[in-house]
């Protein structure tokens, strides 16, 4: 059902969201030219896993090496290439290793590249963009999240000072729409500092115009100058990483839609055991599928996440994908949580468990190879919350967890509904149906029951298939709306 949605919408050049069906991709080589590895150690490493946890099935004891995808460089062309200036990069990294790169690699190369990442020199944003997030869908996901941040404001006993931190904020939408739904509750907003992480200069430049920012020199140049928010008068700073952002002061952090860019590692079971699936160049110059040659050092993770789930659950596996730099983030924001106070509002597409092949490119609205004109498509991947879940827990016994709950639970519970009916008293005939089709976007699942026009066009739900997950210091208790 839901892949003949995505592809109604696809095709119909409508807005699309980015969560899909699971699309099954075939390495290029097969797995069944497989051969016993030769590193022993790292054999008895996964023997030994599987003794000291019964989760991890006989299978995963080997890995297989399929020779026919070794890296092989094709012959040297004085002809002209068409190739892009990432493919070429890419092209360049395989050829100067000896070897094919992992998915995780190819991944963040092509959306953060600093020359040509896919994020970096663009809005990418909205119907004329690739595709569309739900702070650009309405107004009214913003003011939800800022109804979940004021709360978990109070909770923390309203601090005078709190870093309020968004991890990858697109187009500033999301930021801006909570500050106005938060402008009444000026104890709230004036205790804000914004710490926008985001790796695009150009999104960054969006973000500022967006939020109406300011550059103020009040210090006679002593001290850097401050960049304020006029919608809110409120300080704002951006980085590009989390690890930047200064500690000590109490933390309320968001991640929308940011887990599912972080880069995955993708394995495949073969005749002989877990395989990682990599990228090479083919003797016709394009890229393709390889299975790993040997263990890859993502391997550690995949033991790692195989360690948390149950013997069930792998059996019924075939792929995995893991995200160490998912597990690397939630450990980090657990531990700023721990010592500054707050919490994290988690929101992202994916489950609760193993994601297993999920990675996906989107271009302008329509679903492609992801090996096709890298750079020019969105790449993104199921989020896995209970990775996330342990990940957390195994760093600190100061936060808890909670959730994950479906977008629809979330927002309802937050009043959604009655926001909505607000908003409609007092609008035109357009806006109302503007407003309806939103809340349906970010609440609904499946086709609008309302909807009247052409079938095809019917607005479809987001309201399962994301997720809400909150990662808060245990001296809060459990945060709205999940207790
Ligand atoms: C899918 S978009 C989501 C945007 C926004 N949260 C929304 O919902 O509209 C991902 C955002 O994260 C940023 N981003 C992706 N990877 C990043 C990274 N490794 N470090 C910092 N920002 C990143 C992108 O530039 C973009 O702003």
């Amino acid at each position: 059902m839901l892949r003949r949605l995505l592809v109604q919408v696809s095709t119909q050049h409508l807005c699309l969201f980015r969560p899909s069906a699971y699309s099954f991709r075939q390495c290029s080589s097969s797995s069944s030219s497989s051969s016993q590895i030769p590193d022993s150690s790292f054999v008895e490493h996964l023997e030994d896993l599987n003794q000291s946890n019964e989760t991890t099935t006989q299978a995963s004891a080997k890995i297989s090496i399929d020779r026919s995808g070794l890296y092989n460089p094709p012959e040297h062309s004085h002809e002209p290439s068409s190739d892009s200036e990432l493919v070429k990069h890419l092209k360049g990294i395989i050829k100067f290793r000896g070897g094919p790169i992992s998915v995780a690699e190819y991944m963040e190369e092509v959306l953060t590249n600093p020359k040509a990442g896919f994020y970096i020199n663009r809005d990418v944003f909205g119907a004329e963009g690739d595709f569309i997030t739900s702070p650009e869908v309405s107004q009214m996901f913003g003011e939800m999240i800022g109804v979940w941040a004021m709360c978990l404001w109070e909770q923390m006993g309203q601090p005078n000072r709190v870093n309020l931190i968004e991890m990858g904020p697109g187009r500033g939408t999301l930021m801006v729409d909570l500050l106005r739904g938060a402008s009444k509750f000026k104890k709230f907003t004036e205790s804000l500092h914004i710490h926008m992480v985001e790796c695009s200069p150009a999104l960054q430049k969006l973000q500022y115009d967006n939020l109406k920012c300011v550059d103020e020199d009040d210090t006679g140049g002593i001290v850097d100058k401050r960049t304020i928010s006029t919608l809110a008068k409120t300080p704002v700073s951006w980085y590009a990483t989390l690890e930047q952002v200064p500690t000590g002061l109490p933390t309320i952090i968001i991640a929308h839609e940011f887990y599912d860019a972080l880069p995955v590692h993708q394995f495949q079971r073969a005749s002989r055991g877990w395989c990682e699936k990599m990228i090479d160049v083919a003797e016709d110059s394009s890229f393709h599928f390889v299975l790993s040659p040997r263990p890859t050092p993502a391997t550690v993770f995949l033991m790692k996440r195989c360690k948390w789930a149950m013997a069930e659950e792998l059996a019924k596996l075939d792929h995995i994908e893991v995200c160490p730099k998912a597990m690397e983030l939630t450990q980090s924001i657990a531990k700023r949580i721990s010592s500054d106070g707050g919490g994290a509002l988690i929101i992202d597409y994916g489950l609760d468990g193993i994601a297993s092949d999920s990675l996906q490119a989107i271009r302008k609205h329509k679903f492609v190879d992801i090996l096709d004109n890298p750079g020019s498509a969105d790449l993104s991947a199921y989020v896995d919350f209970a990775s996330i879940r342990h990940s957390a827990e195994e760093v600190s016994e100061d936060v808890s967890v909670h959730g994950p709950i479906t977008q629809s639970q979330f927002l309802g519970s937050l009043g959604i509904n009655f926001r909505v009916e607000a908003l409609l008293q007092n609008c035109t005939e357009e806006q109302a149906e503007s407003l309806r089709t939103g809340y349906w976007r970010l609440v609904g699942e499946g086709e609008a029951p309302f909807w009247e026009g052409p079938d095809e066009e019917a607005p479809i739900g987001m309201g399962t298939r994301y997720q809400a997950m909150a990662i808060v210091n245990k001296k809060q208790g459990a945060p709205v709306p999940f207790q």
